[in-house]
């Protein structure tokens, strides 16, 4: 039972620093960035200070999904996976494998290389798109959040 419950702490400041992190690149830095001006190449400057972020979200990414399946070894709730009612579990574990084929696999081989030579090109028009899929993988944790704090906490969602 302590197990468990050191678990969910690690689980819940993971899920905290995380989705904190990609709040604040969304909601503000990226608005300051667009903001530079274009001789300073925003994207690149966007790039270098968000790869100060890489290295704490992949831990981050690994610990949570690790400590994320503790809990449901845990819980002996495997059997979850088959019912709609608890879709925050699919939606939690949906976010974590975004997250990491993103940071692990997209990011490093193809993200980087492409962002940087449409940068060159048309800076704005690559922070506008950038932030905009920082909004979408910020709703749709916030989401799995939300669920997962009323799933978790006997709410029914229907
Ligand atoms: C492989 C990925 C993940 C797995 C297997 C997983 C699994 C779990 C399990 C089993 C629980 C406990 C449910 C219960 O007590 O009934 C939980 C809680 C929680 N998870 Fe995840 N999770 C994963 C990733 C994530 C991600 C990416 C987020 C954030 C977007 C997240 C946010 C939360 C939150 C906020 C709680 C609720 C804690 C509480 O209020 O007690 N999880 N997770």
């Amino acid at each position: 039972m302590e197990a468990l419950a050191v678990a969910r702490i690690i689980h819940v400041l993971g899920v905290v620093l995380w989705i904190g992190g990609v709040a604040l690149v969304t909601t503000v830095l990226l608005p300051a960035v667009r903001s530079f001006p274009e001789d300073e190449n925003p994207v690149e400057l966007f790039e270098r200070i968000e790869r100060r972020f890489a290295l704490q979200a992949r831990i981050i990414t690994l610990l949570t999904g690790m400590s994320g399946l503790y809990l449901v070894h845990g819980l002996g709730a495997w059997r979850r996976y088959l019912s709609v009612e608890s879709w925050w579990l699919h939606a939690m574990t949906a976010v974590w494998l975004i997250f990491t084929i993103l940071l692990f696999v997209l990011e490093p081989r193809v993200l980087h290389r492409k962002l940087r030579e449409r940068g060159e090109r048309d800076p704005y028009g690559t922070l506008a798109l950038i932030q905009r899929g920082h909004w979408l993988l910020l709703s749709l944790s916030l989401i799995a959040v939300a669920g997962a704090v009323g799933g978790s906490h006997g709410l029914t969602f229907w």
